[in-house]
C-alpha cells in the first residue's frame, strides 16, 4: 500500500551555488507519494490526492518535507564525549577522543554506541551519514548492524593509525590494508551500506600506511575513501614535518594514490592555491564541519569554493558540538557571514541534503525528493518552540518561515522522519 505524505515540500531542481535560491522548488500545500521505499510522485497535494485515491494520508498541516539529512563526517564512536572542554585539536584528541575509542575494543560497548548514535541521528532528522569508526573492524560491525536494522544508507570504514597513537589504537600498514579489505569485502554492497576506505589523517599514518590504503582502493575503486585535510595551522605545520617529502598536506594523500573523485575530505580549512587547484581538477568532495570548526577553534572553511567542488556539511560529532544538523546549518551561516558571505536558507539546506549526497556521490539515491529517489524524509514542524514560533508570525515567504527554524531549532522541530518508505518510531 502506498503512503501520501501532505504539508510544505522543498526540492531542489539545480544548485544554489549556480542558480540561486531559484534552484529550490516550493510547494506550499504539497504531497510526496511513498511506495516501496521510494518516491513514487510528487506534487501539489490536491492532484496527489485525486491521482491516488487509495493511499493511506499522512497529513503534516504546514510542516515542511524535506529530503532526510545527510551528515557526511561524523564519528559515531565519539557520541558519549561531545561537547568535552577542550583546548586545540591534538589535545582534545589525546585528552578525549583516544581514551574513548580505546574502549571500542569491547564489542558490546561499541554496539550499545552505535544504536545510541542511530537513534539520536534519527531524532534530530539525519537519516543517512558517512562516519568514521575506530581502529577494531568490531567497530564497523557495530555501526553497520545498527544502520542495517534501521534499514538506512549509511557509510564508515575502520579508522587505520599507525603512529602518533596510544598502544592499542594502533594497527600497521598490512594489517590496515588486510582488515579494510575483509570489513569492505563483507559489508560494502550489503543493503544500503557502503564501506569507506578511511586513513584517520597523515599525522597517524605513515607513508606506508597511506601507500597500502591506495592500494587498496585501486583493487575497488567504487568505494569512497575519507580522510581529514588542513583542519588546524599547527596540524599542518606537524605535517610537514612527518611527511617531508610531501609539497604539501594534500600530497601527503596524493602522493599515495589518496585522491581521485571519491575522495571525500573533511574540514579542509586552510588550503593552498595549489591544493584548492588540484582538488578542483581531480573532483574531489569537501565537508564544511562548522560547529567543530568553532567548537576547537580550527578556522572558518571559504563557501566559495562550493561553486567549483563538491561541498557536504557535517556535524562531526564529537569534535562537533551537535548531532543537529539545523544547528550545523545555522553554524555555516554564521561562519560565512565572519568571511562575509551571506548563505541564503537554501544554500544552507541544501548542503545539509543534496551538498552531502553529492560530496558522497549518492545524489543520484538520497538528498532530494523527486520520482525514483530513495523516500528518506525529515519533516519540519516551523513552529516548535514559542521562540520560533513567533517569530515566523510575519513571515512573507517560506524562506522566512524557514529561517527560525534553522537558527534555532532543535530535535523538537523533527515532527516525523521516514527511512527507506516507512515512518521512523
Ligand atoms: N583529525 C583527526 N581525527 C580527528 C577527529 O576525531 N576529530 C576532528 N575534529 N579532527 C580530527
Ligand atoms: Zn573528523
Amino acid at each position: 500500500m502506498a503512503d501520501l505524505i501532505l504539508g510544505q515540500v522543498l526540492s531542489f531542481a539545480g544548485n544554489p551555488f549556480h542558480d540561486g535560491p531559484a534552484a529550490a522548488r516550493h510547494e506550499t500545500h504539497g504531497a510526496v507519494l511513498v511506495q516501496d521505499g521510494l518516491i513514487a510522485d510528487v506534487g501539489p497535494a490536491d492532484t496527489l490526492r485525486a491521482r491516488h485515491p487509495t493511499a493511506r494520508i499522512h497529513d503534516h498541516g504546514r510542516a515542511l518535507i524535506s529530503a532526510g539529512f545527510i551528515d557526511a563526517h561524523v564519528h559515531y564512536p565519539q557520541t558519549a564525549i561531545i561537547a568535552s572542554w577542550g583546548k586545540r585539536l591534538i589535545d582534545w584528541l589525546n585528552q578525549y577522543t583516544f581514551p574513548e575509542e580505546m574502549r571500542f575494543a569491547d564489542p558490546a560497548y561499541a554496539t550499545v554506541i552505535a544504536g545510541r548514535y542511530m537513534d539520536l541521528a534519527l531524532a534530530h532528522g539525519t537519516t543517512s551519514m558517512c562516519s568514521y569508526a575506530t581502529i577494531h573492524p568490531t567497530s564497523v560491525d557495530a555501526f553497520f548492524t545498527a544502520a542495517q536494522s534501521r534499514k538506512m544508507r549509511a557509510w564508515t570504514g575502520k579508522t587505520c593509525m599507525d603512529r602518533n597513537a596510544p598502544e592499542g589504537l594502533r594497527d600497521t600498514a598490512q594489517s590496515a590494508y588486510d582488515d579494510s579489505k575483509s570489513l569492505l569485502n563483507k559489508w560494502h554492497g550489503q543493503d544500503r551500506l557502503s564501506y569507506v576506505i578511511t586513513p584517520r589523517f597523515s599525522p597517524t599514518s605513515t607513508p606506508e600506511q597511506l601507500h597500502a590504503l591506495g592500494a587498496l582502493w585501486a583493487e575497488y575503486p567504487a568505494c569512497l575513501m575519507q580522510t581529514h585535510l588542513s583542519e588546524q595551522v599547527d596540524e599542518i605545520a606537524w605535517v610537514r614535518d612527518l611527511h617531508p617529502q610531501s609539497r604539501d598536506y594534500l600530497d601527503t594523500y596524493e602522493s599515495q594514490g589518496l585522491l581521485r573523485p571519491g575522495a571525500v575530505f573533511g574540514h579542509s580549512i586552510h588550503l593552498t592555491p595549489r591544493e584548492i587547484a588540484r582538488l578542483t581538477e581531480v573532483g574531489a568532495a569537501l565537508v564544511h564541519c562548522p560547529t567543530s570548526n568553532t567548537f576547537i577553534g580550527s578556522g572558518l572553511f571559504d563557501m566559495t569554493l562550493a561553486t567549483t567542488l563538491r561541498v557536504g556539511l557535517a556535524t562531526d560529532t564529537g569534535g562537533g558540538s551537535s548531532f543537529s544538523m539545523l544547528h550545523t546549518m545555522a553554524a555555516a551561516y554564521e561562519v560565512a557571514q565572519l568571511r562575509g558571505q551571506a548563505l541564503h536558507p537554501a544554500h544552507l539546506m541544501w548542503l545539509a541534503t543534496v551538498g552531502s549526497a553529492r560530496a558522497l556521490m549518492a545524489d543520484h539515491q538520497i538528498g532530494n525528493i523527486a520520482v525514483g529517489m530513495e523516500a528518506d524524509l525529515t519533516i519540519l514542524n516551523l513552529a516548535s518552540t514559542p521562540a520560533i514560533e513567533q517569530a515566523t508570525r510575519r513571515a512573507d515567504d517560506i524562506w522566512q518561515a524557514l529561517f527560525p527554524t534553522i537558527m534555532l531549532g532543535d530535535d523538537r522541530a523533527i515532527a516525523a522522519v521516514w527511512v527507506a518508505g516507512r515512518p521512523v518510531g
